[in-house]
């Protein structure tokens, strides 16, 4: 099924591109490779040849039937991000030229080799960047550095726990909060991702599977301390030992919950520590709020790339026709960083 805006941006007959397209609701099995009409780019926005697409959580909801595509962006394609380099113009377009190498986030239809996107949500790609680790980028250092900074106004000397510190916001996440002077602890459920996170430079690492509350290993690291912001990629399972270990004026920020969504929360506890919770999301923003984010980004986030402080953590870059086991990897938690799809051949 196309929406109406796929279809005014579909280009003329002929100009196919890969796509990768969800068949029907369910498993990583319904992921097809076909064909599609390339995208033209309508005012202000640029068409950017694809090199590689992110795999997102999000994608896999998509795949599965439950979380339906933001409006105007192609039902059955999923992928919200992407690098590449812009190889057409819509009228108007200032900020971006010709073959400029640039990345970003749309609000769907990513697992595509070209996507069209407004030029002002593009993020420019510093040189020493291969596109792989461009790729590697956008969705989860956006996330995390909103979350952190901008939602949660982290400052330096201040502690943040970091829930499933191994996925791609938790790796983003603990070089941003460490790049900014922060006293970072990290939970996974697998020692394995714990000690690789470690190595990245968490300053502290939790089993969270150890039939052990996780709260006494995160006191242990902080000498019975609190946190001051806790990076909740996880939800309901770890609701409780986040309201417990919460310092005083904590502001606890929720980005994702495959640990379910619902729970009880102590108002009492949360009013007497003057502490705050809050959730999240970037592709249900409006436009205009991505654009702005993207610009700071920019501005902000890029030169931390450039000077060597901040690096993409990639676990593997499969070719697309593998997007498949790609999915598989994602669902069965086994990926460390970010799980990317590459169209063509690699320039790293
Ligand atoms: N709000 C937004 O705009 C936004 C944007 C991007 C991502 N997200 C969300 O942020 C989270 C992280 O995204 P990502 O792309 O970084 O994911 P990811 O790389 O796939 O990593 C997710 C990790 O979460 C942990 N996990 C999964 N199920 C769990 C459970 N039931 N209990 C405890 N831990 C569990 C696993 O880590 P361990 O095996 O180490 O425990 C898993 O590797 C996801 O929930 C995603 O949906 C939200």
């Amino acid at each position: 099924m196309k929406g109406d805006r796929d279809r005014r941006r579909e280009g003329h007959q002929g100009e196919s591109m890969g796509v990768v397209e969800i068949v029907e609701p369910g498993g990583p099995d319904v992921l097809l490779l076909t064909e599609g009409a390339r995208p033209v780019p309508g005012p202000g926005e640029v068409r950017v040849r694809v090199q590689v697409s992110g795999v997102n959580r999000a994608d896999l909801l998509q795949r599965r039937g439950r979380y339906p595509p933001s409006p105007g962006s192609p039902e059955n394609v999923p992928g919200l991000e992407f690098s590449g380099e812009v190889d057409q113009l819509g009228a108007g377009c200032r900020l971006r030229a010709l073959g400029d190498r640039v990345m970003g986030i749309v609000g769907g239809g990513g697992y595509a080799e070209w996507v069209v996107a407004s030029e002002r949500e593009t993020i420019r790609v510093p040189d020493g960047l291969t596109s792989e680790e461009a790729g590697a980028i956008p969705e989860v250092f956006i996330t995390a550095w909103d979350a952190l900074f901008l939602q949660a106004n982290l400052r330096a000397g201040e502690t943040v726990l970091i829930h499933a510190a191994g996925s791609g916001v938790g790796t983003a996440a603990l070089q941003l909060a460490r790049a900014a002077g922060a006293m970072t602890v990290g939970t996974s459920r697998s020692p394995d991702k714990v000690n690789r996170a470690v190595d990245l430079g968490l300053d502290h690492g939790v089993l969270a599977d150890s039939g052990r509350d996780w709260t006494e290993g995160v006191r242990e690291c902080l000498d019975g301390r609190g946190v001051d912001v806790v990076l909740d990629l996880v939800g309901a399972s770890y609701l409780e030992g986040n309201q417990a270990i919460l310092a005083e004026g904590g502001r606890w920020v929720v980005v994702g919950v495959p640990g379910g969504a619902r729970g009880e929360v102590d108002l009492g506890r949360l009013m007497a520590k003057r502490a705050s919770i809050r959730g999240t999301v970037l592709r249900a923003r409006p436009p205009e709020e991505k654009a702005v984010l993207a610009r700071a980004f920019e501005r902000v986030v890029v030169p931390l790339f450039e000077a060597g402080r901040l690096r993409p953590v990639i676990d593997r870059v499969l070719p697309v026709a593998s997007v498949r086991e790609a999915h598989r990897e994602m669902e069965e938690n086994r990926s460390f960083g970010k799980l990317l799809l590459q169209w063509g051949e690699s320039d790293g």
